[in-house]
């Protein structure tokens, strides 16, 4: 399989500018606006000193303490691209038992690779509402994961967070809220890394565009200028929850923050990370996006991959060799390569890997059973690659009840649905049907063909098989008509009663495949319905009177030219359902169950009802492009609600078959908060070694050592080794080290103190609870979504979002008349806003100010609200949305 092959072909035409790339990383910054700031932060606070890693890091230490120089640079770097059977392959130190570490994508399925399971993307996942679910779905990844040997699953991904609706990734992750995405990536963290994968929370942070994100030769990647409030309360959210529930690595973004590349970036991942949000485990670059050597290292990256310079395949690397070198040299201080060595070993103890986890079975590179060992070297031994391990069990299950469930009604005029198997129905439009080439035809999925199951780029996999609509469809109704076509055919009148179902398609992915004119994010086709899809509704619904329409699609489209035509009655958005999107489908078209999903995003009457800087992608600037996130808090739902503008479908909607009231709501105080949260305890010690600089002997080639040309080794010659020794010993570093370097340890800010920031701000501050009843006359049984939505008190002195999702649950299925109370959780940081000049989170209702919690079935849809002060609630009101 071919990997991304333009970012290599580039690549290759850019190599002699290798040496060019290196120099740009570490030159001036380019001017970021006013206000944005990348403060120094030094140094990288050791990792130990939480109690819950403790065990780990006591064996990482005994462990570490044996590993020669070389072994420690080897660990905690890549062997280079296509140098093992994995997306990333670190060095191992075999002498001692660590092994060479798989990492692998994707966040739906393993990647490249046979027999698993192609799950439903990260947005339907997001699109369910329902914890168990996205849970379930992370215990079988995780074990489908850990079946093909592998060590770390490059996934969730919650950056993107869907600021931008033409963004690219944004259906990797779970929705455009911080909530959303914070509550389903640690639900799916937890399941993995159950099953003994160390998860990978990613891209941290500010990822929001495809275009132009990463640095090349000719340019920076873009700068994602974001404040210090905004950052804490949205984009950096999901994060604080991720660790918080224990994620074991971090992958960084390849864009810069506010004028500094997030992979050496001191105040994002030495201070935020590491310190604020308490980060025990490791973090890695993203593929390509190691741009310095030591700058990179002092800033708290403790893992380059896939191990080369962003120029790839040359045999050149900025640490392997190099960090050898600079430890030596006395650039890097060995208490920083000792930390780097420690956190990646700490991680694989804290997954249990030391105990009987399987090596990898599986090649990502070939389908063969046997192939090249190392494809990237130009003679590479051979061997058996491919074990075809059968990791499936029985997830189709999982797989078919999230894309099932993650289903949305929008509309569902006179109840056209569900829809009765003896109705006469014709089928329209080319996403009906599975790609007739195959459903993997596309390497990375890198075409909108048939019935799209997920977007594309790295964040795919490869489907084992693929249940289409269409088949699923004739397996209820054996005489349907279907129309392969996206361009309206000629058809005879139709009858009042008969049915068209037309299925129209949008798509997006990494910017290393262009699709359709489309570079990653929807620059081409924006928030239209690909192929022409929503003429060929409008044409439908001119000819029949009951069209149903099927959306696939990475986001929010604008469905203004045929929403409100009275022919249209219903519309089903199936989100991205991976291999199992038809009888997921059917089930809910024919009435088996209830459509249950809700939107993960609000859908628009027009791209224009969200201010410049979230409706545009930012286009080509010279010199580094400025994402500059002047909306502040204001994405989604945020900026619709703050400005009035009422969406088409708001955030969080979704009907039912069903009919659900909710009624007999309470809330109680659980914990009284003052202003801001108890003081942090101190932090915990942390494992110690000496740092002298070892001799230069750890670092000298082993004798009689076949080298694999092109891999990336720790390793240097003798005569480099003793030189970079010499002027290590001698004191005679010559680093321009950052400004603000310090090697003095700190306590920490006031705002952290344990995995995600201070304990505290987990504290449930309030419990909800609300009966949800299905009426006695519904016809239908279904699963209600019930969201909690938070109004902070008036006249408070920081300016808040009408109201922001805080908490959700799903109920079991109802069935008519039967009833669920359902209990609803707000924290103390729930409750908070970030202070910019506290640098921690305050509760300004702390002096009783009236928070209002609302509870309903949609961010628009507000039945009852309860009150903090009087610790009543009512319902029959108006509600601010
Ligand atoms: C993507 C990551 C992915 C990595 C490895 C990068 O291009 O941004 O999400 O995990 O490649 O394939």
């Amino acid at each position: 399989m071919v990997h991304r092959t333009s970012a290599i072909w580039l690549s290759l035409v850019l190599g002699p500018f290798a040496s060019l790339s290196h120099a740009r990383s570490v030159g001036p910054r380019d001017a970021v606006p006013e206000g944005y700031r990348a403060a120094p932060y030094y140094p990288t606070p050791h990792g130990g000193w939480l109690d819950s890693w403790k065990e780990a890091y006591t064996k990482a230490q005994a462990l570490v303490s044996q590993m020669t120089l070389a072994e420690k640079t080897n660990i905690t770097s890549g062997v280079g691209y296509w140098m093992g059977p994995c997306v990333g392959n670190s060095g191992s130190a075999d002498r001692l038992g660590f092994p060479q570490l798989c990492l692998q994508d994707s966040a739906l399925g393993v990647a490249s690779a046979d027999n698993i399971t192609a799950f439903p993307a990260g947005i339907t996942t997001g699109a369910t509402w329902d914890k168990a679910l996205i849970y379930a779905r992370g215990v079988a990844l995780g074990e489908e994961f850990r079946g093909k040997g592998t060590n770390v699953y490059l996934g969730p991904t919650v950056g993107p967070l869907g600021r931008k609706p033409l963004g690219g990734r944004n259906w990797e992750g779970f929705g455009a809220d911080p909530v959303l995405q914070a509550k389903a990536a640690a639900l799916t963290i937890q399941g993995v890394q159950e099953q003994g994968i160390i998860a990978t929370i990613k891209h941290y942070v500010g990822n929001e565009q495809e275009m132009y994100r990463m640095y090349n030769v000719f340019q920076p990647g873009y700068s994602a200028n974001i404040d210090d409030r905004t950052l804490h309360e949205i984009y950096l959210w999901p994060f604080a929850e991720a660790v918080h529930a224990g994620v074991g690595a971090v992958m960084t973004a390849y864009n810069a923050v506010n004028g500094s590349a997030c992979s050496q970036h001191s105040y994002l991942v030495n201070g935020i990370l590491k310190d604020e949000l308490g980060f025990q485990g490791m973090v890695m670059s993203d593929w390509l996006s190691h741009i310095s050597g030591v700058d990179s290292a002092l800033a708290g990256l403790d893992m380059n991959m896939p191990g080369d310079t962003n120029i790839p395949l040359f045999g050149f690397s900025l640490w392997q060799y190099e960090l050898t070198r600079s430890v030596l040299n006395g650039s890097v201080p060995m208490d920083r390569l000792n930390d780097m060595a420690t956190r990646v070993v700490a991680a694989w103890y804290k997954m249990g890997q030391d105990k009987d986890h399987p090596r990898p079975n599986f090649s990502s590179n070939t389908r063969d059973k046997d192939g090249l060992l190392y494809p990237a070297a130009l003679f590479s031994p051979t061997g058996q690659v491919n074990w075809f391990v059968n990791v499936q069990a029985d997830h189709y299950l999982v797989a078919r009840q999230v894309a099932q469930d993650a289903i949305t009604l929008l509309k569902n005029n006179g109840s056209l649905l569900p829809l009765s198997t003896s109705a006469k129905i014709s089928v329209f439009g080319t996403d009906a049907q599975v790609n007739p080439a195959g459903p993997n035809a596309c390497g990375n999925r890198a075409c909108n063909t048939g019935t799209l199951g997920m977007g594309w780029g790295s964040g795919v996999a490869d489907y084992p098989y693929f249940d289409d609509p269409i088949s699923a469809i004739r397996k209820r109704v054996p005489d349907v008509e279907f129309h392969n076509t996206d361009t309206f055919p000629s058809v005879d009148t139709p009858s009042p009663d008969d049915v068209a179902i037309v299925f129209i398609s949008s798509d997006s992915g990494e910017n290393s495949f262009t699709v359709e004119g489309n570079h990653g994010d929807r620059d081409n086709d924006k928030l239209a319905a690909w192929h022409g899809g929503d003429k060929l509704v409008q044409k439908a619904a001119e000819k029949y009177s009951n069209v149903v329409v099927i959306v696939h699609t990475v986001g929010p489209l604008v469905l203004e030219s045929w929403i409100d035509h009275p022919s249209v009655k219903a519309v089903l958005f199936a989100h991205l359902p991976g291999q199992e999107a038809g009888e997921s489908l059917t089930n809910v078209l024919f009435g088996d169950v209830s459509p249950s999903g809700h939107l993960p995003y609000s859908i628009t009457k027009a791209a224009t009802d969200y201010p410049d800087s979230i409706a545009n992608l930012r286009g080509f600037a010279f010199g580094q492009v400025q994402d500059t996130y002047s909306e502040g808090l204001y994405i989604d739902y945020r900026s619709l609600n703050k400005r009035g503008i009422k969406p088409r479908f708001a955030f969080g909607h979704g009907l039912s078959y069903a009919n659900f009231t909710f009624s007999d709501a309470t809330i109680r105080p659980v914990t009284s908060l003052s202003l801001v949260p108890p003081p942090r305890e101190p932090k915990g010690t942390t494992p110690s070694y000496p740092t002298t600089i070892p001799n230069a002997s750890e670092a000298y080639w082993p004798d009689n050592f076949n080298r694999i040309w092109r891999y990336l080794y720790p390793w240097l010659d003798r005569d480099e080794a003793d030189r970079a020794y010499a002027i290590g010993v001698a004191g005679e570093k010559k680093y321009a080290y950052p400004e603000g370097y310090s090697t003095v340890q700190g306590p920490g800010p006031a705002a952290g103190g344990g995995e995600g920031g201070n304990p505290a701000l987990w504290d449930v501050a309030y419990e909800i609870t609300v009966t949800v009843r299905n009426a006695d006359d519904s016809t239908h049984a279904g699963k209600a979504s019930v969201q909690a939505y938070l109004q902070y008190p008036e006249g408070i002195p920081y300016d808040t979002p009408v109201v922001q999702l805080r908490d959700f649950e799903k109920t079991r299925e109802l069935r008519p008349g039967e009833s669920e109370t359902v209990t609803l959780r707000l924290t103390r940081k729930d409750v908070s806003v970030w202070d910019v000049e506290l640098q921690n989170w305050v509760v300004p209702g702390s002096q009783g100010g009236r928070y209002t919690v609302w509870i309903g079935d949609a961010s628009d849809r507000l039945f009852l609200a309860c009150y903090t002060d009087t610790g009543k609630c009512e319902g029959g009101l108006k509600p601010p949305v």
